[in-house]
Parts: C-alpha cells; structure tokens; sequence
C-alpha cells in the first residue's frame, strides 16, 4: 500500500514537472532547466528599499493563497533559498525583467515595473492555489525567463453600467489584471441603464441617473421585466481608492463617460440636456421591451441598445455640463487618456432639432456626422488644454477625426487601420475576436449576447494589421479585450466570461 502511494507520488511529480512551462501572456524567451526550487518557511524575499512594495506584494500573495509567511530581509548572507529581487532603472524598455531560478532559489531582475511583472509570472510558476496544499509542496521549475511587453498599452474593460459591481470585486479584477500584465482598466462608468460616477456638481446623476425600476428578463426583446429597482454608484473617495489600489499594480484606470448618446440615464437626472426635454423615454427600439414603474417623462432604460435622446449638440448647456463633469473625472484619474465614448449615435433627434441644425449651419458644417465630429473635437480641445488625450470608438472617424484623438477600433480593425493610416494611434479591440460578452463555447448554460469567440482566436489574435506598413503599424499601441454586462449580472459569470474554457 505505502509502496503504492509512493509509486502514485512519483508519477504526478513527473506530471508536475514535465509539463509546458504555461506563462499568459507568452513570454518573449523561456530557457527550462532540470529540477526544481522548493520554497519553505525558512525562504527569505531579499530586496532593496525601492522595490519593497512589489517584495510585500508578493509575501502577501504567498500569505492569502498559500498561507505562507515569508520573511523581508535586506540581505542573504546563506546566498541560497531565497526570492531576490534586483530593481535597476536603465534598461531600454520599460517592463522588461529576468527571471532566473535554480536550486538555490529565485533571482527577479528588472526596473521597477519589470520586478513587479517578473513576480507575477513567478506567481504562474506556482501550482494552482488549492487550500489544502501543503506548504512544502509550493516548488517552482528551474528555468530563466526573460521578458518584455510587446505593446505599451494592454487594456482590459468593463461595463458597470448595465450591471454594477462592487468595490471588492473591482479590485479582484483589476488583480486579474495584474497577473496578466496588462496595465490599463478602462471602466465604462455612464450608459443608458446607469450612471455610476458620483459627480458632486449634479448630484441627480447618481440619484436618478444612477437607478432604473426594472430590467428586461432574458434575451433582447426579453420576456418580461423583472421590476427590480436596480443601482449603484461609485463615490469620489472609492473611486480614488480604486485608482490608487491600480497605480500599485502599474495599471492606469482609464475612465469612459459617454458622449453624445448612450445618455438615457444623465438625461434622465437633468432632461435639459436632451435636445427634447419635453419628451418622453421611448421604451422600445426597435422592439416593445415590457417596462416597470413610471413611463412618463425621462427615465433610465431598462433594456439593452441604442436609443435616440442623445445629448443636444446644439445648445451651449451640454458642453457647460460636460466640461463641469470633466473637471472633477480630471481631478480623480491621473491617466494621460480620457475615453468619451463616441459610437453608436442615432442622428434622429439631431436632425428635427432646431438648435441643433442651427449649429450645423453656424459652423458650415455638412451634416449631423460632421455635428458629431464638431462635438468631440470640442471635448477634445478642451480635454488637451488640461493636458490630457482623447480617447474615443470607431465612429469619432465618421465627420473628421479629432486632431489628436486616439481610436478604439472596435467594429473590426478597419477603423483602426484607417486611423492608422490618418497618422493617430489606434488601441485595437474588435468584437471579433476580443468581446469577451460574446459566447466562448458552442452551448453556453446562460444568455450571451451573441458572437463566437473562443479561446483560441484570442490567442491568435495579432493587433497589428497586415494592411499597415511599419510607421504606420507603429500607431497600433496594443490592444484590449472588452467585457460588456448586458447579459451578465453576477460577479461568477464575469470570472467565467473573462477565464475562457479550453475546448480542445
Ligand atoms: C461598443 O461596443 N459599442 C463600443
Ligand atoms: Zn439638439
């Protein structure tokens, strides 16, 4: 029986070990060796002053997941079973580390970034967390890695509009993040279904904005309303500690209010900002979707789409409302780029509204498409002269692209491809193949919204276009995968939509 178990010992340590080296994403060069390093209690992290943040991060990691205590030190006089960490800034491409571990232990290498990325692939050297594994069985293979990103912007959203996620789990994302070492969240903040950004100058946008009276059961048009009351908020001291909890993962949080449409839910806290206040919300497009509560006047949408009542163009109060809106999003997220949206907006209301036409003939412009370009290049002026860049969807092409304004390619790459070629830089992230709210496998056990996209045409992905020559691929600065929450309204389903099956 002992004989047995041995034998049934030995046989998974071969399984163990012999496997492929498995590090998402791939690293640039893997060099395997033989055996093993065994961390224990007695494995010191050994690192200088600068670099301790990432030493704490990793003895945390060790304590939550493994429950085991590592000692800091400074140094090591023994040389050997300790995790060394070595932080050295000149080096010519930032997040380039080494990693090299043999049977004395683990040497992590890199500038500050780089050791940071260096213990996150140390972290997937690791076995799997299992709460019933025994300390003394956490050994990593014997191996050097040495690695870079290939792309300076690796972005990974989601929508917290459709469906609001709290605090805690907004920060297991973005550690989801960091194991993979991407290194911007962008967070879609406002919608028609929500508007989850506390903005102190209009309170009503959380108030009202922030809550809809039901929402569609099932698949578009629905079978029904479920007639919840369904909300949320994130206020400006959380959204700070998000930023900040972010910034020590090297991850930028990249915010996205949405202009000009997907604005149901601010037009339904201040309707002055449509270009018919008077109107009612119309609850259907282009299908009758059943509803809850109170029809009359605007109202947060309580299905999924693209809906008319837009923010008027014409009228000086919106950019007022925008800019104030701006100032305090400026205030809370340091990064270079501010997204506002763009893309799906109806022209409808645009093309029977008076100011709105009267802003088209002021300004010689051609038509409503040219409208909405007027539009972003005006947040885009404004969004400059505070130093920051803009950021917007494919359709900010439609009309003239603003002049510095950086694309979203997301109806394929074909918008990214034209923007290249127009000189801007483009973040690549086509519905096919990385909308992560599209169906992975070919029998899904809940509502998706459509689409295939299984793990491996992610994988296959490659963000730069044939199409490109190499200054204008030089425009591509990395790509992104999108999470969209229509048809996802707990935290268990995000995990499974973002941690892809393997099929095969
Ligand atoms: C988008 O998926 N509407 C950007
Ligand atoms: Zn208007």
């Amino acid at each position: 029986m002992r004989f047995l178990f041995t034998i049934c010992l030995l046989f998974a340590a071969t399984i163990i070990f012999s496997q492929e080296i498995n590090i998402i994403p791939k690293p640039v060069e893997i060099m395997k060796a033989d055996g093993t390093f065994l961390l224990t209690r007695e494995t010191l992290i050994v690192c200088d002053e600068k670099i301790e943040d990432a030493a704490l991060f990793l003895k945390d990691y060790l304590n939550t997941q493994y429950s085991l205590q590592l000692q800091l030190a400074r140094h090591n006089r023994e040389s050997k079973n300790a995790i060394l960490l070595i932080n050295g800034e000149d080096q010519d491409k930032k997040g380039l580390y080494e990693l090299a571990c043999d049977k004395n232990g683990v040497v992590i290498g890199g500038d500050t970034e780089g050791v940071f990325y260096g213990i996150q692939t140390f972290i997937q050297l690791l076995p799997a967390t299992n709460p019933k594994l025994k300390t003394q069985n956490l050994q990593i293979p014997q191996l050097t890695i040495f690695d870079y990103p290939r792309f300076a912007y690796r972005g990974m959203h989601l929508d917290c509009s459709r469906h609001f996620w709290p605090v805690d789990f907004i920060k297991k994302y973005i550690d989801y993040l960091a194991l993979h070492k991407l290194n911007t969240f962008h967070w879609h903040l406002t919608d028609d279904q929500g508007w989850r950004i506390e903005i102190k100058k209009y309170p009503k946008l959380i108030s009202i904005g922030g809550w809809r009276n039901g929402t569609i059961i099932g698949r578009y048009p629905g079978s029904g309303n479920d007639g919840l009351k369904y909300g949320g908020h994130y206020t400006q001291e959380q959204i700070k500690e998000i930023v900040k909890y972010a910034a020590d993962r090297y991850i930028t949080v990249l915010p996205e209010i949405e202009m000009p449409a997907h604005a149901s839910a601010a037009i339904a806290a201040y309707p002055e900002l449509s270009c018919f206040p008077d109107e009612q919300t119309i609850n259907f497009y282009p299908k009758q979707c059943a509803w809850s509560g109170d029809k009359n006047g605007k109202q947060v949408q309580q299905t999924w789409g693209v809906f008319d009542d837009v923010f008027c163009a014409g009228q000086e109060n919106t950019f007022n409302f925008m800019q104030d809106v701006m100032d305090e999003v400026l205030a809370l997220f340091p990064s270079k780029y501010i997204h506002v949206g763009g893309d799906e907006c109806p022209k409808e209301n645009w093309k029977r509204c008076p100011k709105c036409q009267q802003r088209i003939k002021d300004n010689k412009l051609k038509d409503e498409h040219e409208l909405q370009s007027y539009f972003i290049q005006r947040m885009e002026k404004y969004l400059n002269n505070k130093g920051r860049t803009l950021i917007g969807w494919d359709e900010i092409l439609e009309g003239g692209l603003a002049p510095n304004a950086v694309v979203m390619s997301w109806r394929g790459e074909a918008g990214g491809i034209e923007a290249a070629k127009q000189n801007h830089d483009v973040i690549m992230t086509p519905g096919n193949p990385v909308y992560f709210d599209f169906s992975q496998s070919e029998n899904e056990d809940s509502v998706t919204i459509g689409g295939f996209n299984p793990i491996e045409k992610v994988f296959a992905y490659n963000p730069v276009p044939k199409e490109l020559n190499a200054e204008q691929a030089k425009h591509i600065l990395g790509a992104q995968a999108n999470l969209w929450t229509e048809y996802i309204d707990n935290t268990k389903k995000v995990e499974y939509m973002i941690f892809p099956v393997w099929q095969h």
